[in-house]
């Protein structure tokens, strides 16, 4: 597994726990020293144990030398960054490409090489292509194996995925079936799970990820312009979302109204697909305004806020519940936390804020004047509105009129939908919720 961070420490994690024996190759010597330790250097939960439980079982093993990482190795993923390219959206290739280039220099024998992390169309068979310029003898396949976990839940979508994506080279006839077998045994563990696995061509399976994450990246864009649309005629976004969502074909998961999508993967795979799109003279409009939709939106909750307050920060105290881009992970990633808290700073605003995991990554990001509280009741302390950013379970429990005691003025805004609009009114709030009367 070349790249320890989410997504190879996790898959190197789970392919462990499936029995199998997993180098983890990382360059990052401050990540490969905390691994090595047993510690791991981001939040997600449940991830700790399997490592460390793998690692003493000797199945996983972690270091900086790629060599004899891949001694014996019949499959050799690349689970390197993709972040987007300075100025275009593009995806930057730079790591995966280097890392092709390692492997082509390290491969003994037989391999193939597993393209996870997201890549524009294309990019498996260029792997391909400097494999073979550096080592025209090898003897390899490549295959694009696209990961669909998300953050905070990424050991159970690992272990149940709805599918596994396996893009093979169509064209390469007997290699097709040599590393089919090779990446079918790779899952077998899975056989068990609903898990389906969909075998099909390299370009269609680099696409399929850049097509599912901007249709759930649009599916959230509808429903946050949804609210908005309840919010004006009175209606219930909350029930409009069930109703919606009872229908199979619509589907109820990813019909939460928020302050906008975030994360390492949405923002940027929108982006990309926009890009490749531009580049192949094919029409993406829904992807590229689903990209407006979201800007617009974060920008738009920042104004909200002011708005509660009577159109002017200046001076006034706001409480910020939740930093993170999702609850259950560090990962400040994109989180609309940065774009609402730089506007409400600019406007004057004492920002006093908790998150129960993310305030260390939070702060190279956040404005320098931010307060960062022990709770969620220290940060209500004093505040003239208090706002849910971030749907932590943590959250959702808190007594209104304890928040009402803490605070300065009462008025909430609530932007996960978090609190029972009932009982903050009857705690004497002005409460607003998105979507909901
Ligand atoms: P990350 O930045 O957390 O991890 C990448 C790791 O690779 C880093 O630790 C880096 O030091 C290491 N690395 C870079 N070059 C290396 C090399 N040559 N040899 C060894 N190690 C090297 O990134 P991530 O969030 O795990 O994402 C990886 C890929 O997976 C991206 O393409 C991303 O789009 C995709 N993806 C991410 C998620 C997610 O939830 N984070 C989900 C699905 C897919
Ligand atoms: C996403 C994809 O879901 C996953 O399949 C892919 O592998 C990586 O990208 P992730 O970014 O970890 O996963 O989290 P996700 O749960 O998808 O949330 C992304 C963003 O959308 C968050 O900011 C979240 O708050 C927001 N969201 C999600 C909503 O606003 N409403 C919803 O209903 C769901």
């Amino acid at each position: 597994m070349i790249g320890g961070g989410y997504v190879g420490l996790v898959s190197a994690a789970c392919f462990a726990e499936f029995g199998m024996h997993v180098s983890v190759v990382e360059t990052n010597a401050e990540r490969l020293a905390a691994l090595r330790e047993g510690r791991i250097p981001i939040y997600e939960p449940g991830l700790d144990t399997l490592v460390v439980s793998n690692s003493q079982a000797g199945r996983l093993v972690f270091g900086d030398d790629i060599a004899s990482a891949v001694v014996g190795a019949e499959a050799v993923f690349i689970a390197v960054g993709t972040p987007p390219r300075n100025g275009d959206g593009a995806a930057d290739l730079q790591y995966v490409h280097a890392a092709a280039r390692q492997i082509a220099q390290a491969l003994t024998g037989y391999a193939v090489i597993v393209t996870k992390s997201t890549v524009p169309v294309g990019s498996s068979r260029r792997i391909a292509e400097i494999i073979r310029e550096a080592r025209p003898d090898l003897d390899f396949d490549v295959a694009s194996n696209p990961e669909f976990l998300r953050e905070g839940s990424a050991i159970d979508d690992f272990m149940r995925p709805d599918r596994v994506i396996i893009g093979l080279d169509e064209a390469g006839k007997n290699g097709t079936a040599r590393a089919e077998n090779v990446m079918r045994r790779v899952y077998r563990p899975l056989a068990q799970s609903a898990a389906e696995l969909v075998f099909t061509g390299l370009e269609t399976a680099e696409l399929t990820k850049y097509a599912s994450n901007s249709f759930l990246a649009m599916k959230i864009s509808f429903i946050n312009e949804m609210a908005d649309l309840c919010e004006k005629l009175g209606a219930n976004v909350e029930g409009l979302a069930r109703g919606m969502g009872l229908d199979t074909r619509i589907g109820q998961r990813f019909l939460n109204p928020g302050p906008g999508y975030g994360g390492s993967c949405f923002p940027k795979d929108t982006l990309a697909l926009s890009r490749i799109a531009q580049e192949s003279q094919s029409g993406c409009r829904l992807v590229e305004t689903t990209v407006q939709v979201n800007e617009a939106r974060k920008a738009a909750m920042a104004g909200r806020i002011i708005a509660a307050c009577g159109g002017a920060v200046n001076g006034r105290t706001v409480a910020v519940l939740g930093l993170t881009f999702k609850p259950e992970t560090d990962d400040m990633r994109e989180s609309a936390s940065i774009p609402i808290l730089h506007r409400l700073a600019e406007a004057g605003a004492v920002l006093r804020a908790y998150d129960p995991v993310g305030m260390e990554a939070a702060k190279p990001l956040l404005p320098a004047q931010t307060i960062y509280c022990a709770d969620a009741m220290d940060a209500a302390q004093g505040a003239d509105v208090l706002v849910v950013l971030t749907e932590w379970n943590i959250f959702r429990a808190l007594s209104p009129e304890s928040l009402a005691q803490q605070m300065r003025a009462k008025v909430v805004v609530d932007l996960r939908n978090i609190f029972d609009p009932d009982a903050m009114r009857a705690a004497g709030f002005v409460y607003q919720s998105v979507g909901r009367p």
